[in-house]
């Protein structure tokens, strides 16, 4: 998949997938995240990077973590932050997501945070905007989730240092249906990552063979685990059920569930992460996402240091 997020000097124009981001422009949004680290949570001192500038999160999906993160992340650049809810505004009148677009920046909008259920819907927002428009692509379908790909390799770098050669990462779940995964694929890659392990149910896996291009793919949980460095859980997607992917909640936790004693087959340091929203109790237990080896939370802190980092090098002058 091509894409032109990237103008004719290799800078960043729109960002909308990890998928062929070059390792330089990667590495330098992880560099500023790290630094941005002590302004993501509070302070007024960078007020003046995007002062003036309007920025829109667009959200024809639900969101808790990635929306709330982008305003924060926006407020602390000093952003002028409009909020719209495709729940309560005309696209329940049937106006289309490129009116939408159009209208917003007919009042200035430069930036827009787009997540939307269908795959390349962000892309295809890309080609309709103008010129000066700038789009993030805060999860589209199943293809991508950029942002979260970032802020899972910041949470990854700061456990366990920078040489990803070093590592074996272990992704676990519903990769078939998850942009998450597919995100985290693209820049584990990208950043060299020493071994890629994915398991999951065979319902549950991608049948496209380039997904799971150079990635050790397994069934088993407890082999899956051995020795591994980092272990990335995903969210069992309930409405998988319903189509018959999966027989049951109890079944999935029995087979792929993460449990204190399953980690203890891995590294004694390894680390744990999961994009949330998390069902405790089936892909992860309590004592695994609130033990000492979870790394969930400063995933969420990372993802406001992350999102600055972003909407400074699409929006700073
Ligand atoms: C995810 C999403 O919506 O893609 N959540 C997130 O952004 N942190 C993952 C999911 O819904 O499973």
């Amino acid at each position: 998949m091509s894409l032109d997020q990237l103008d004719a000097q290799g800078r960043l124009r729109h960002l909308l997938t990890l998928e062929g981001l070059p390792r330089q422009t990667l590495l330098r949004l992880l560099d500023r995240a790290e630094a941005l680290r002590p302004h993501a949570f509070g302070g007024t001192a960078l007020r003046g990077a995007l002062a003036g500038t309007a920025l829109c999160t667009l959200f024809f999906e639900p969101s808790t973590r990635t929306r709330s993160s982008f305003w924060l992340a926006a407020q602390r650049l000093g952003a002028d932050v409009l909020n719209f809810d495709a729940s309560t505004s005309s696209t329940s009148k049937g106006e289309t997501a490129a009116d939408t677009l159009r209208n917003l920046e007919a009042m200035g909008v430069r930036g827009f945070v787009v997540r939307h259920r269908e795959d390349g819907a962000v892309a295809a927002l890309a080609t309709a905007a103008a010129p000066g428009t700038v789009l993030v692509n805060a999860g589209d379908g199943r293809s991508a989730h950029p942002t979260q790909g970032l802020l899972d390799m910041l949470t990854l770098r700061q456990a366990k240092g920078a040489d990803f050669a070093r590592l074996k990462v272990l992704i676990v779940g519903d990769v078939k249906h998850s942009r998450v995964a597919r995100s985290d694929l693209h820049a584990l890659r990208t950043l060299g990552a020493g071994e890629i392990r994915v398991c999951g149910p065979r319902t549950l896996l991608p049948e496209d063979p380039a997904t799971l291009a150079g990635c050790t793919v397994g069934h088993d949980l407890d082999a899956a685990l051995e020795g591994v460095d980092a272990v990335m859980m995903l969210r069992l997607q309930r409405e998988r059920m319903q189509e018959g992917l999966v027989a049951s909640l109890e079944e999935y936790h029995r087979d792929y569930g993460l449990t204190a004693a399953r980690l203890r087959r891995a590294a004694p340091d390894a680390v744990v992460l999961h994009p949330g929203p998390m069902n405790r109790g089936v892909e992860i237990t309590d004592e695994v996402a609130d033990g000492p080896q979870s790394r969930i939370l400063q995933q969420v802190g990372n993802g406001v240091a992350v999102r600055m980092a972003v909407l400074e090098a699409l929006l700073a002058a």
